[in-house]
């Protein structure tokens, strides 16, 4: 359909944790570009997931680029333990900072891809002013905390605007898409101008992960 690349990210948020090094194989052996890990501080979002020790773990295993993904409030005090935990993308989100652009300038000094990340009920618009010094934006198309719930349909409409902003302006930051994917949707993310779509209960919940993954990789 497009010559743009297309990255899939499964969320480990879905994964079965008793098995975890199996899952992280899985992966492996799968299509997927990136593993997206969901760091959440039950303040930012009401739930509580995992920290530094369960992503250096995950590290030591993986054959893919960390794609971390931020919920929580004042991410500034551990930028540095992400960095060394074995994240390679770090995604901070836009409501959760102050200094925003002091975060993003942090995060690539650390020697990481920085993204930043909006809820659903956030503007596209008022990225405007970081667009020029991320390399990506994730839309939210549900309201993070947890898996499992319906895509928000509006989210293509911001995808839309996002992808329109970034011709305007010239840029090539990555639009990462997280909340209800699936290869139900999927081509009409990409169409939208998503370039990575991020899906756990999807994969992780199929009986096939793998040719969940493919589907999504050809749509
Ligand atoms: C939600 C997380 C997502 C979550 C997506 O707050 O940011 O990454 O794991 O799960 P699904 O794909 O099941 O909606
Ligand atoms: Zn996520």
């Amino acid at each position: 359909m497009s010559q743009r690349k297309i990255y899939v990210a499964p969320s480990f948020l879905s994964a079965d944790f008793l098995h975890l090094g199996e899952q992280i194989e899985m992966m492996n052996r799968s299509q997927a570009d990136w593993f997206h890990l969901d760091i959440m501080d039950g303040v930012f979002v009401p739930n509580i997931s995992f920290g530094f020790s369960i992503i250096s773990q995950i590290k030591s295993l993986a054959r893919r680029p960390l794609d971390v993904h931020l919920m929580i409030i004042d991410p500034d005090r551990y930028l540095e333990r992400f960095a060394k935990a074995g994240a390679d993308i770090l995604t901070v989100h836009y409501e959760a900072c102050t200094h925003l652009n002091r975060t993003v300038s942090q995060i690539k000094s650390l020697g990481m891809k920085a993204g930043v990340s909006i809820n659903p009920h956030i503007a596209v618009e008022l990225l405007q002013d970081i667009l020029p010094f991320v390399d990506l934006v994730l839309v939210m198309s549900v309201n993070p905390g947890f898996g499992g719930q319906k895509f928000i349909e509006n989210s293509y409409k911001k995808i839309r605007r996002l992808s329109h902003m970034r011709q305007i302006m010239g840029l090539d930051f990555l639009i990462e898409v997280d909340g209800g994917v699936s290869p139900a949707n999927a081509k009409q993310l990409v169409e939208a101008g998503a370039d990575v779509l991020v899906a756990g209960s999807a994969i992780f919940g199929a009986e096939n992960p793998l040719k969940v993954i493919e589907q999504m990789k050809n749509l």
